[in-house]
């Protein structure tokens, strides 16, 4: 949908206590994973959880493109795979919207095949950098046309038998990491990674689950070696998807900005390597009880109280930012109510996001009357902790550039601000967090979409 159609404006206003119970839609990363995984094991995959969102769904169709077959039935996604190796050639295109993950996740898992796998995305995909993929495929043997530099659309041709590489990320991206695996599977050999500093890890911790045989090394210094044999068997699994923790982000900075909320959010991943925000929050004094701390399906999980309350500007490390990435937005929103400076280094990514999110959320705040400065690879942002003189009186709206993180993020801002908060399009929200609005509503929160 969402390029092209006619954009919808949303505003929020100030709102009073947010509460109830709110169980937050499947992780987006742990969703498209396990489609592709479901898709290319053999036998049958039954999901529960899976998040219905236009991303995700994008990566379920480019699956049936290459031969997986895929229902639904009541709940349940039910996967029956190609068998590794057994991907077949799409007859046409591989759309996949406006979702990075997708895309390069599927790159790797078809780029090395012997056929042509075309790959296109929406305006805002295709502003966004592929050579850090396209790059290690290259050095397994795979032939990249592209129209525009690294960008989408592309068409990729692997070779007879692609060679196993040895890769060091040059880049903290899980989705890198992902894709030179995804490939590796499809490798005759032994490909390796390695990772200087951790990302997230529900790749690694999914293949091992489907059988493959990948071994991870971490050293003093916490760098990761990855080791994927090629060409194994995969066999369909159970895969129970949590919440998704980046958001639950959304409803959990609501509810700690909005005076007299205290609300719950049940289900949500706490995976170490996403879990960046919750850790920062708590350094600013956020009143979050993780609650029923338990395992499901191989991943952790909880349940969150929060409660309003005053928060206290912060200094986030750089190294947190894998940890964190897709969260800086919405607290960037939350240190405009924080008293004092926060400071957000190391988010040169941001800027190669669904949109350059570190102009788009300083452009954002500014036109909403929060004191931020915006660098080249960081953010600080003094906040007002009473929220006045912040919004837009004027009805000025937010530009979110085809980014339902700022969507979102906007959004939150409206209900704690003096003066209601506009957004310019609230299509994009579909891609990752389509119950937001009634979920967001049922909470209590003066959300309307024009
Ligand atoms: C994702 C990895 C992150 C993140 C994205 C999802 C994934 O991107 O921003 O939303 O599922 O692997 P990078 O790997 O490019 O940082």
């Amino acid at each position: 949908m969402s390029q092209g159609s006619t954009p919808k404006p949303a505003i929020a206003r100030k709102s009073s206590g947010l509460s109830g119970t709110v169980r937050i839609p499947g992780d987006k990363s742990i969703s498209h994973r396990a489609l592709m995984l479901g898709g290319l094991a053999s036998g049958e995959t039954r999901i529960t959880g899976l998040l219905e969102g236009e991303d995700v769904l994008n990566t379920g169709k480019a699956m049936q493109a290459m031969g997986a077959v895929i229902r639904k039935d009541g709940g349940e996604w039910i996967v029956n795979g190609t068998g590794n190796g057994a991907l077949l050639a799409s007859e046409s295109p591989l759309d996949f919207g406006n979702s990075g993950t997708g895309a390069r996740l599927s790159m790797g898992l078809a780029g090395v095949y012997d056929f042509d796998t075309v790959l296109v995305g929406d305006a805002s995909l295709s502003r966004r950098p592929m050579g850090r993929v396209l790059d290690p495929l290259r050095r397994m043997g795979v032939q990249v046309k592209a129209v525009e530099g690294d960008r989408l659309p592309v068409m990729l041709r692997g070779p007879e038998t692609p060679a196993p590489i040895h890769y060091t990320l040059p880049v903290a991206s899980a989705q890198v990491k992902s894709a030179v695996l995804l490939a590796g599977l499809n490798i005759p050999g032994v490909t390796t990674v390695i990772e200087p500093a951790i990302t997230r890890d529900h790749t690694e911790k999914m293949l091992v689950g489907f059988g493959a045989e990948l071994s991870i090394e971490t050293d003093k210094d916490g760098t990761r070696t990855i080791r994927l044999q090629g060409r194994g068997r995969l066999t369909g699994q159970v895969i129970e998807v949590p919440g998704d923790p980046s958001s639950a982000a959304f409803p959990l900075i609501a509810a700690l900005l909005v005076p007299g909320s205290d609300i719950t959010i049940s289900n949500v991943l706490m995976n170490p390597t996403r879990t960046g925000l919750i850790l920062t929050l708590q350094e600013m004094g956020a009143d979050i009880q993780i609650l029923n701390l338990r395992l499901a399906g191989g991943e952790d999980v909880a349940d969150l109280r929060v409660r309003h309350c005053e928060l206290t500007g912060v200094s986030v490390p750089a190294e947190r930012a894998p940890a964190m990435i897709d969260e800086y937005p919405v607290l960037a929103v939350a240190a405009a109510f924080a008293k004092g400076k926060s400071i957000m280094n190391g988010l040169q990514e941001l800027r190669v996001k669904e949109s350059d999110r570190l102009s788009a959320v300083a452009d954002g705040l500014k036109l909403n009357g929060a004191e931020c400065e915006e660098g080249q690879d960081w953010l600080s942002v003094t906040g007002r902790p009473d929220g006045k003189g912040l919004g837009n009186a004027a009805g000025e709206r937010v530009v979110t550039h085809l980014d339902h993180r700022i969507a979102m993020s906007f959004l939150v801002m409206g209900l704690a601000s003096e003066h209601p908060v506009g957004i310019d399009d609230s299509n994009m929200i579909a891609t990752s967090f389509p119950q937001f609005m009634d979920l967001m509503k049922s909470l209590g929160a003066r959300i309307e979409q024009a």
